[in-house]
């Protein structure tokens, strides 16, 4: 049987926060990472834009590298395209949902903070989500401008201003929430500098793990038994880190920060 290999797509680099937890959960999977930088971010873009160059650059890459499960690490993206990878492709496609539901069950005050970019707490589909799943909850959506870019900025060694996340945080202060949903792959790479800022917090919910468990249950689906998506083998976690635009520099650091080693590096 040949090893599983898996698309991980994004704008920047918030889905290599989805690549670790897939890593860790089946470190038999080969990571192909695909990251469109030279158009980031995707929240200011018109969606046909977000469509057409998700489209054209997956296919490239699966032409290249073909794949057992395509995962859409954007939130931006996912809200728009996967009908239309669906329809290009048999892969299987799955994407990113900020984690509300599972926030619900864990909040103890039932108040609730969502942090996302402001694309997505302008979309229709995280009101609705919040209707469907935290009815009585108090739900503060907080959709930061610049944090997509201090993470971007992060990787190549600039940290992020610990006054400007502090401020940035206060109304999930001022709301008392006691979960956090990370409503973008961004975050999940900065956890631990925002549990410092928000020590009241007791739960911070992403969906990588999830992701992870539904791409094991797909590749199971395609005939890889469960125990041999999580035997470790010998093979570069991240086959290859694919970037539209020049691959941000101190990736590799970054990288085998993250669990996922050393990787073969290509930028645009
Ligand atoms: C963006 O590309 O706008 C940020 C990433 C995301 O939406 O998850």
């Amino acid at each position: 049987m040949t090893t599983p290999r898996v698309l991980v797509f994004d704008s920047g680099v918030g889905g290599l926060s989805i690549a670790a937890c897939i890593h860790q959960q089946l470190p038999a999977v080969k990571l192909v990472y695909l990251a469109d930088n030279a158009a980031f971010p995707y929240g200011n873009k018109a969606e046909s834009v977000v469509v057409e160059r998700s489209q054209a650059l997956i296919a490239a890459a699966l032409g290249e590298f073909p794949c057992d499960v395509i995962v859409v690490a954007c939130n931006t993206a996912s809200t728009v395209v996967l009908p239309y990878l669906r329809a290009m492709t048999s892969i299987p496609v799955i994407g990113v949902v900020p984690a509300v539901k599972p926030a619900v069950v864990l909040s103890v005050n039932r108040r609730i903070g969502v942090l996302a970019t402001p694309a997505t707490v302008r979309r229709p589909y995280l009101v609705d989500l919040i209707s469907e799943f935290a009815d009585g909850c108090k739900v503060e959506r907080l959709g930061h401008p610049d944090l997509v870019y201090w993470i971007e900025r992060l990787v190549t060694g600039i940290p992020i201003p610990g006054e400007s996340l502090s401020g940035a945080l206060q109304p999930f202060r001022d709301a008392g929430v006691d979960t956090v949903v990370l409503g973008c792959t961004h975050y999940p790479l900065i956890t631990e500098l925002l549990r410092a800022q928000l020590p009241g917090v007791k739960y911070w919910v992403d969906s990588g793990d999830a992701i992870a468990r539904r791409t094991a249950w797909l590749l199971e689906q395609q005939g890889s038994p469960a125990d041999s998506l999580k035997r470790p083998i010998d093979h570069r976690p991240v086959e290859v880190a694919l970037f539209t635009g020049a691959a941000p520099r101190g990736l590799g650091a970054f990288l085998s920060r993250l669990g996922l080693g050393d990787a073969k590096i290509r930028g645009g």
